[in-house]
């Protein structure tokens, strides 16, 4: 599968965010996209916030069943929301709704849900969502108090999967009793030490500022100069 895996060293550390810059970027540099979210829990609709602000980002005109297979009402882990809905996710699904999106070769973004190893079932976690995909795993870090441990975690746990991490993202995210974090750059070039690589891009707090574009180009180009991440 040629794509990129986006996982995030918890929930809500920005990954639909970064997902909707990379497509939306790689649109304008004329990249063919395709988005997924293949699990998706807390969805107040028949769709899911994040697959539509995916679809929007990628201009998709795909059945949205083909997006996001699996979603979910209650803002659970999406083991427990399945069991709640009487399902039982089926990675074949997921895989062969991906092999549709990607048959024109397009450049699939597919965001996960929660953190790396958050279950989807007793057996499976969104690791293996990933694995079964076979795609390089993008880790966006969230900017905040606890990320360093996060993120050497879910960097570790990427690499024993057997996956390739194409890099990090360091997401400043907006400020609040819950995203608080102070010296961030320090935070940063710390992370930059410790996972032996710079960040493929730095997100400011910002959604259209040409320095956003600049970093999102810059890491688009990164993953697809690079032939081991298509
Ligand atoms: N760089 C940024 N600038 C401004 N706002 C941001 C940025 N990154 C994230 N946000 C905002 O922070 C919130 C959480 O981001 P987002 O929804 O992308 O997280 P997530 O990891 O996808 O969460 P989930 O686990 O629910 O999928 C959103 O309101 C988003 O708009
Ligand atoms: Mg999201």
């Amino acid at each position: 599968m040629r794509g990129v895996f986006i996982a995030g060293t918890d929930t809500n550390v920005g990954k639909t965010w970064v997902a909707c810059q990379l497509l939306v970027n790689a649109r304008t540099v004329g990249i063919n996209v395709a988005a997924m979210k293949p699990i998706a829990s807390g969805s107040f609709g028949f769709k899911n916030d994040d697959a539509v602000a995916l679809i929007n980002a990628a201009e998709s005109e795909e059945p949205y069943e083909l997006i996001n297979p699996y979603n979910f009402t209650l803002p659970i882990s999406p083991h427990l929301a399945a069991q709640e809905a009487g399902q039982t996710i089926d990675l074949q699904v997921i895989c062969s709704a991906a092999t549709k999106l990607e048959k024109n070769g397009a450049w699939l973004v597919v965001e996960g849900a929660g953190g790396w190893l958050t279950p989807i079932s007793l057996h499976h976690t969104m690791a293996d969502v990933a694995r079964i995909l076979n795609l390089p795993v993008i880790l966006v870090v969230g900017m905040r108090l606890g990320c360093l441990s996060h993120a050497l975690l879910s960097a570790a746990a990427i690499t024993t999967s057997g996956l390739r991490l194409a890099g990090w993202v360091a997401n400043s995210l907006p400020r609040n009793q819950t995203n608080k974090m102070l010296k961030e750059s320090e935070n940063i070039a710390t992370l930059s030490t410790l996972l032996a690589e710079p960040p493929l891009a730095y997100f400011a707090q910002d959604d259209s500022s040409a320095t956003t574009q600049h970093q999102a180009a810059t890491a688009i180009a990164r993953l697809l100069g690079n032939n081991k991440n298509r």
